[in-house]
């Protein structure tokens, strides 16, 4: 089958409805596409574009910027983003790379966190590389528009060399991101709004392509996290490893403790469902440092700790348990 009217169809869509203004498709600097692409791995474009891209581009405006910083510094800005390894392997990639970041997918795919479909987008993006893209929406297009119920990444790779458009890689590209954002999604997607409809095998059951997945269970874990006070500073502790690692946390454990239990909250990470109980207690044998509690939130945290301290924070609900005296207001 050849696909020359359905090019032209997305190449058309995207003409007339493609985000041509989104930053990161106003610049050919590998480095600024590559920022893009992994903050965008897991987090929406609005949340990227309203509050990180910038920022974080400014704070840290050249691969050799990057590599110069301070992990933390790194963390720091990528507070609220979550999933935090992408930020130690943004790090780590500038340190290897710095200078310059090579646009050659197979020089690109041996950095760390960077996988195959991010090394074809920095290629294309900023070189025009006749590659193909495959991020879960356009991995939703392929499924519907081939009729996969069912497919291994081999499989799915294969789709998505046969569907590129090798004369217009970079337009192509954008228009899949484009049409799986606004166009094939999940549920209910506007089919009949879609420049692949011609050829789409699934539009008359679309919901059935990816079959749903069974609902996953995530494991749940317990923690009971400590709140020790004394005089206007809070017991901290820095993380190490894997984990969020270099991120700051409070003291916790598994157990109960002895002391009062100030409220809970239920935080989802990928794999697991953590409940988080927050204890004031007088005092814990675990090490840690003291932070004023007027500095709590200059640390980098977790976005589990910052629900804790906004909670604690408050200076009607918890804050008067913790030193006689709302926390933060006794500085
Ligand atoms: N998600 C990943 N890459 C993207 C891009 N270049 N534009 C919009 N969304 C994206």
């Amino acid at each position: 089958m050849n696909y020359i009217d359905i090019h032209a169809a997305i190449l058309e869509w995207y003409r007339r409805h493609g985000r041509h203004d989104l930053p990161w498709r106003q610049t050919r600097d590998p480095y600024r596409i590559y920022v893009s692409e992994i903050m965008l791995q897991q987090t929406q474009v609005k949340t990227v574009l309203e509050r990180f891209y910038h920022p974080f581009l400014e704070r840290f405006p050249t691969l050799s910027h990057l590599a110069a910083a301070p992990l933390q510094e790194v963390l720091h800005a990528w507070q609220g983003l979550g999933y935090y390894r992408r930020a130690r392997y943004l790090h780590e990639t500038a340190r290897l790379a710095a200078p310059t970041l090579p646009t050659d997918p197979e020089k690109l795919v041996k950095l760390p966190g960077i996988g195959q479909s991010t090394a074809h987008a920095v290629a294309v993006f900023a070189t025009d590389a006749a590659l193909p893209i495959l991020d879960a929406n356009v991995r939703r297009i392929l499924h519907r528009f081939f009729a996969l119920e069912k497919a291994t990444p081999k499989a799915l790779w294969q789709t998505a060399w046969r569907l590129l458009d090798r004369q217009n890689p970079y337009d192509y590209n954008q228009a899949m991101m484009d049409i799986g954002a606004a166009v094939c999604l999940p549920r209910s997607p506007l089919c009949h709004a879609c420049p692949l409809r011609s050829g789409c095998r699934g539009q008359k059951a679309p919901e059935r392509y990816p079959a749903p997945r069974p609902a996953k269970k995530r494991p749940t874990r317990r923690t009971r996290y400590l709140v020790v006070e004394k005089e206007g500073k809070i017991l901290m502790r820095k993380r190490e490893g894997e984990m969020l690692g270099g991120l700051w946390e409070l003291p916790s454990q598994e157990s109960e403790p002895e002391g009062t239990r100030l409220f809970e909250i239920v935080h989802d990470y990928t794999h697991f469902r953590r409940i988080a109980e927050v204890w004031r207690v007088e005092r814990c044998d675990i090490e840690g440092v003291w932070i004023e509690v007027a500095k709590l939130n200059t640390l980098p945290t977790s976005s589990l700790e910052k629900k804790i301290f906004a909670r604690l924070l408050e200076p009607d609900a918890y804050g008067a348990l913790v030193g006689g005296e709302p926390l933060g207001v006794s500085q």
